[in-house]
């Protein structure tokens, strides 16, 4: 599994690259060195990768040609970084430290980190939109409105929100699963939903990777919880013991370890049972839940 993703990311590094250039795209006037530079320093510092990697895996299993899904990948892999920037600001949870490296406020400045989000925001959403190979327009259209969903109000932006107010209060386990799935499950469940799309799946099909897409959400962000925890700067490339600092509310501060590990372990199962109609096919996204509920980075 991780050599197969580490050569993922040495394609979809290339795609990225290809897109993040200083020459200006048609109907464009001019692309600001420092904002081209600062948006760079966003993507290209060692991310896994793991949404694309979804979506792309999840098409091709599916029948669909790898090529005729890098672009949309690369859209919701902008988004994403866009979320990690903002994620980090001073006013959210002022951090020092992503990926190994500054985050962009700390590389640059305040406000060329709120923009370089912005910029990776609409490029996200122009990627989507414009011309690909192999996805007409109805499929465009489509997978623009669903990533709108997942990425705005009523998805990330708004699981952010909650994020923060939940603070040093008090919450049950179902309103800290409901602001999880929301600030990182609906970009999963979008990168399994994107890859159904593009694979032409059926309905059943359908439902059951968005299905699987939701649960490993969950489980993602509950082995970023435990990771806070358990895991060491240099491991993960950001600072530890965050979370307990910030009076964030995780499932880790609201049980013990041991209980939120034997979670993880449930959820993974669960999300390995909405494979079973796939059979072998779907050999790659039992490696995908596997890495996530076992993953030490
Ligand atoms: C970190 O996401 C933020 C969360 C949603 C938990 P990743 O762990 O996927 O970050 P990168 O892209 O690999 O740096
Ligand atoms: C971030 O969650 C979720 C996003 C939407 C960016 P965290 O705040 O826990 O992510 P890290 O730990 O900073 O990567
Ligand atoms: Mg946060
Ligand atoms: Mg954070
Ligand atoms: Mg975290």
């Amino acid at each position: 599994m991780l050599e197969r993703l580490n050569n993922f990311e040495r394609a979809i590094n290339k795609k990225l690259d290809s897109f993040l250039t200083e020459s200006n795209q048609n109907f464009e006037i001019f692309r600001p060195h420092k904002l081209v530079s600062a948006m760079r320093h966003a993507v290209f510092n060692g991310g896994k990768r793991l949404r694309p990697y979804l979506m792309v895996e999840i098409a091709s299993f599916l029948g669909a040609n790898k090529k005729s899904v890098f672009q949309t990948a690369c859209a919701l892999e902008c988004l994403h970084c866009y979320s990690l920037v903002h994620d980090d600001l001073p006013a959210m949870d002022n951090d020092d430290l992503r990926r190994g490296k500054l985050t962009v406020h700390r590389k640059f400045d305040e406000a060329t980190a709120i923009l370089t989000g912005d910029a990776l925001l609409t490029l996200s959403f122009d990627l989507i939109a414009s011309d690909q190979e192999n996805l007409n327009s109805d499929m465009r259209v489509e997978l623009t409105m669903l990533l709108a969903r997942a990425a705005g109000l009523g998805g990330m932006v708004g699981g952010q929100i909650l994020d923060l107010e939940a603070e040093g209060r008090t919450l049950n386990q179902n309103q800290i699963h409901q602001f999880q799935s929301m600030k990182t499950g609906t970009l999963i469940r979008f990168a399994c939903e994107a890859g159904a799309i593009i694979g032409q799946a059926n309905k059943n099909e359908r439902a059951a990777l968005v299905k699987y897409g939701e649960i490993i959400g969950l489980a993602f962000q509950l082995s970023d919880d435990l990771l806070d925890v358990l895991s060491t700067e240099e491991n993960l490339g950001k600072a530890v013991s965050k979370d307990h600092q910030r009076g964030k509310k995780t499932i880790v501060s609201l049980m013990k370890l041991e209980s939120a590990q034997k979670q993880m372990k449930n959820l993974i199962s669960q999300a390995n049972d909405q494979l079973k109609n796939f059979g072998e096919r779907a050999r790659v996204l039992n490696e995908i839940s596997q890495f996530i509920g076992e993953r030490k980075a």
